[in-house]
């Protein structure tokens, strides 16, 4: 069976949408580990409370962004991960995540990709002046939120809408479509060609 590693750095909405999913036997697979690039924060609390094992591993302490995702990786294999979140992880990873877990590295951003890629989309979405944004669910590959897209959701922008209340309505979005994606993955259920992707549904009676 599967088990699902996640990466974050905040506060973790997203990593209790996987934690919730898991409980209710949605996701398919156990999360089986948590790691944190950052300590102190609320998604480790959120861990702690659903009895997942967590560790931070800060890459302040690392001389390169190789060598802190090489021991990424060791601590991943050490919790027999073979799929990966990244649910709020605001780090770029490199060549050698990807190289150990292909095409088992997925990635959620708030916005319609290709639109607005890196940090802070949802102000990128207000200053552009878009009606329309969203979030989605991607598999990782070497470039900016650039891999093959497994999902999206659109949110309408409001009139009155600020970084904060487009952020909560995207991320209630961001939380229904990241364990179906991840369910998918581990499921078998996602065909790659090129850079298009097909999810099959699930099978009848599952
Ligand atoms: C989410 O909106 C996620 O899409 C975004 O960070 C937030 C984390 O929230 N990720 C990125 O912007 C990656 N470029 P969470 O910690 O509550 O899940």
């Amino acid at each position: 069976m599967s088990v699902v590693g996640v990466l974050v750095s905040g506060n973790g909405s997203n990593l209790q949408s996987l934690l919730d999913a898991s409980r209710d036997g949605r996701l398919g697979a156990p999360v089986g580990f948590v790691l944190s690039n950052k300590p102190g924060v609320l998604a480790l609390e959120r861990a702690r409370r659903a009895g997942v094992p967590s560790e931070v591993l800060s890459h302040r302490e690392f001389p390169s962004r190789e060598a802190f995702d090489a021991r990424v990786v060791e601590r991943l294999r050490a919790h027999g991960v073979d799929t990966v979140v990244l649910a709020g992880f605001l780090r770029v990873v490199t060549g050698v995540l990807l190289d150990a877990f292909p095409q088992r590295v997925v990635n959620i951003h708030p916005s319609l990709l290709p639109a607005f890629p890196g940090l802070d989309a949802q102000a990128q979405a207000l200053v552009h002046g878009v009606k329309v944004t969203g979030c989605t669910v991607h598999l990782v590959d070497p470039g900016l939120d650039s891999g093959p897209i497994l999902a999206q959701r659109a949110v309408a922008v409001l009139p009155d809408d600020t970084v904060e209340t487009l952020r909560d309505r995207i991320l209630a979005e961001e939380h229904k479509i990241l364990p179906e994606m991840v369910a998918a993955l581990v499921g078998g259920r996602v065909r790659l060609d090129g850079r298009r992707v097909t999810v099959l549904p699930v099978p009848p009676g599952q």
